[in-house]
């Protein structure tokens, strides 16, 4: 089947079923074309919360669809390929993470939308890169914090708070690996660019940028500089929006390859069949769903 007959069938299925497609920046071309909103962790989360469809297919990562269907238990929420996981999430569980705080009473767990919906459950906040400043800030000022899974992302936020935070040592296999050196090989070959990269990358290429944002706020400092040339330190699917939304500049991986194969999974033909077959259905336990959706909910109630 052409790619074109694949988008209609998908169109048709997505209304008979009242089906809403959302799609995170790193996903291929041609399902962000088609999908009803591509954003970045925060954008997608909002609005999943907020949607009158029937079915949001999720066209993202396990946690993005979990999210989802923790914050909209009467919704059926499918995410086409069951495998689509997040490796960072899987560096620490709900189990692992009731014994740190064990032996850390009296401190707020503020988490990373980047887990699982037992880590969640455990915690008091999550936080996406959009809007971790904020979470943070919003604890009052003595209360210590024990910040999972993502550690980069917590050195970042410690550094622009200068707050002080227990930080669990997991990290983005595919943002970690960026290292200054590579960055400052890119400066030297693009004098002219400004450099701007996600939070998960280590604190040494943090140090390096003139920004570090989430990939919604990349795509804003992008469009509101007056540069023309940039560095980007994040996954490469965020090229496709970049150059949609801004044809006359010119972009840069900060490194030669910068792939999450998770996020790349899924094909036309993936997401017809799950839309058909109305698979992969996202299911958590009730108990566990309550206590997440209260930690996702009060971040929620935070602006960005
Ligand atoms: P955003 O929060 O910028 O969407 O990026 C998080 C990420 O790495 C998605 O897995
Ligand atoms: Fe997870 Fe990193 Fe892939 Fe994002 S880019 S889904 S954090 S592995």
């Amino acid at each position: 089947m052409t790619s074109q007959n694949l988008a209609s069938l998908i169109e048709q299925r997505k209304k008979e079923l009242n089906a809403v497609i959302l799609a995170h920046f790193y996903q291929p071309p041609e399902i962000q074309d088609l999908a009803d909103f591509v954003g970045d962790s925060l954008q997608l989360a909002i609005q999943a919360a907020n949607t009158d469809a029937d079915v949001i297919v999720f066209c993202g990562v396990h946690f993005m669809a979990e999210s989802a269907k923790i914050l909209n238990p009467e919704k059926t929420v499918l995410l086409p390929v069951l495998q689509a996981g997040c490796p960072m999430a899987d560096m620490i569980t709900g189990e692992q993470l009731r014994k740190w705080k064990s032996e850390h009473p009296g401190y707020a767990v503020v988490t990373y939308v980047n887990s699982s919906a037992e880590v969640k459950a455990e915690s008091d906040i999550c936080c996406t890169s959009a809007n971790a400043l904020n979470v943070v800030r919003s604890l009052p000022a003595e209360q210590p914090v024990l910040f999972v899974p993502d550690r980069n992302l917590g050195t970042w936020i410690m550094n622009q708070t200068g707050r002080d935070m227990e930080l669990w040592p997991g990290c983005c296999p595919i943002h970690d690996q960026l290292t200054a050196e590579e960055v400052k090989e890119q400066i030297r070959r693009y004098p002219e660019s400004i450099v701007v990269v996600h939070p998960e990358v280590p604190p040494s290429v943090a140090a390096l940028a003139d920004a570090v944002r989430s990939t919604a706020g990349m795509l804003k400092y992008v469009q509101e500089s007056s540069a023309r040339e940039f560095i980007i330190g994040t996954e490469e699917g965020f090229f496709h929006t970049l150059k949609k939304h801004c044809p006359d500049k010119v972009f840069h991986l900060a490194r030669t390859e910068f792939l999450c194969e998770d996020m790349k999974k899924i094909n036309l033909e993936i997401l017809a069949q799950a839309l058909e077959r109305q698979e992969h259905q996202i299911e958590v336990p009730e108990d566990v769903r309550q206590r997440a959706a209260q930690s996702l909910q009060r971040m929620l109630a935070i602006a960005p």
